[in-house]
């Protein structure tokens, strides 16, 4: 059995444990943003390809509880980093610390590598040690809390928030992890239609899309574990395999609209990289028309909270918008934004929970 770790969003920890309870992983420890698990190594390519909520998962390399540079540095030696590193493969060494004796994360850094650099140049006079901010580095991460110090590498390579569909985009979106992890936690039954009246780019149509399919949402990616040496080339392909024989079809109901004609274009083009064309129906629509409808699908939304709005503006959408629910009593709504005077706003009606898209603070609120 190998030891992983999948990183995921501050207080979304147990919709990631969920994932990894489905494919029978045995759940080891759950702190803040983690799920450690042991799993064969099958996991490495399942978990990468299967995880809507993950941020990357981590191989573990190591673990001990330890207190001196001393020991962090005889800990990363013994870990055979000739078995996992491809000759020439550019390294890159990340550190964080929490609560612990060893605090100075670019000390951390510097000690990972020399014995990182040592290791690798054991029986050989080449240097392999180099950085580069791409995808091909060997990262790995040296995480220590309460001086317990895991050693890990990412097998995920780039974070796997960033869909293969996520071409076409302005601005800041809604991360596509917690897109997919509001649309889970709306429990959408599948069967009533579902909607995103301020849609933008999409992401929580298409999420909830590869959801209703049962679409392994990293299928059209590459991962950083495929470079591995120990790692056999038919692994990713027999997962890709099962993870296609797992998709199912049904007449799904997707509406996603949104005011901007060129918003709708690029959501279109979003759909097509994610090989969905035609399978979401589109609308550029202004939301106040629903005003005027008697609605009971399950609407699933992240409405305006900044830019070319001003406060007040955005008072009467959100007055509008709770019209809309408060009119509708059979509709199954949320929505998820970072504007700060909804809380105020919505505070005695409505339930939320606070969540992170990026690093903003967002409100999350759901019919009480
Ligand atoms: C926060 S963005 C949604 C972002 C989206 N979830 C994503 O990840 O791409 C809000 C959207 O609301 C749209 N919008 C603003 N006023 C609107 C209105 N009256 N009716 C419908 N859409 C509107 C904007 O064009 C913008 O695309």
């Amino acid at each position: 059995m190998l030891k992983y770790v999948l990183s995921t969003i501050a207080w979304l920890e147990k919709l990631a444990k969920t994932e990894i309870i489905k494919e029978k992983y045995e759940i080891t420890e759950v702190n803040d943003r983690l799920v450690c698990f042991e799993a064969p190594i099958e996991a490495i390519a399942r978990i990468n390809l299967n995880s809507r909520v993950g941020n990357k998962l981590y191989l573990q390399l190591a673990e001990k509880k330890l207190e001196t540079f001393d020991d962090l540095y005889d800990l990363i030696y013994e870990i055979d980093f000739k078995k996992y590193i491809r000759e020439n493969s550019p390294i890159l060494v990340k550190a964080t610390s929490v609560r612990s004796g060893l605090s100075s994360t670019p000390a951390i850094q510097k000690i990972a590598k020399k014995a990182i650099t040592s290791k690798l140049l054991e029986g050989s006079s080449e240097v392999f040690l180099k950085e580069k901010e791409e995808f091909e580095n060997f990262e790995i991460f040296i995480l220590i809390i309460n001086d317990k110090v895991k050693v890990l590498a990412n097998t995920s390579g780039e974070a796997l928030h960033k869909r293969a569909y996520r071409k076409y985009s302005s601005d800041a979106p809604i991360k596509e992890n917690l897109a997919a992890a509001i649309v889970l936690l709306s429990n959408w039954n599948f069967k009533k239609a579902f909607y995103d009246i301020f849609c933008w780019s999409w992401t929580i149509a298409i999420e909830a899309l590869m959801i209703a399919k049962n679409i392994a949402p990293w299928i059209n990616r590459k991962f950083a574990f495929e470079n591995w040496k120990f790692i056999p080339k038919w692994l990713i392909q027999e997962e890709i395999k099962r993870a296609k024989e797992k998709e199912f079809d049904w007449d799904y109901k997707i509406f996603a609209s949104d005011i901007d004609y060129e918003v709708i274009e690029m959501a279109k083009e979003n759909a097509k990289l994610a090989g969905l064309e035609g399978q979401i129906i589109f609308e550029q629509k202004d939301f106040k028309s629903f005003l005027e409808e008697k609605i009971s699908w399950t609407l699933v939304t992240n409405p305006p909270y900044w830019l070319r709005l001003k406060d007040d503006d955005l008072e009467w959408l959100y007055k509008d918008l709770d019209k809309i629910f408060t009119q509708n009593e059979d509709l199954n709504w949320w929505f998820i934004t970072s504007f700060e005077n909804s809380k105020d706003f919505y505070k005695t009606q409505y339930k939320n929970r606070k969540l992170y898209n990026w690093w903003e603070k967002v409100y999350f609120y759901k019919k009480s």
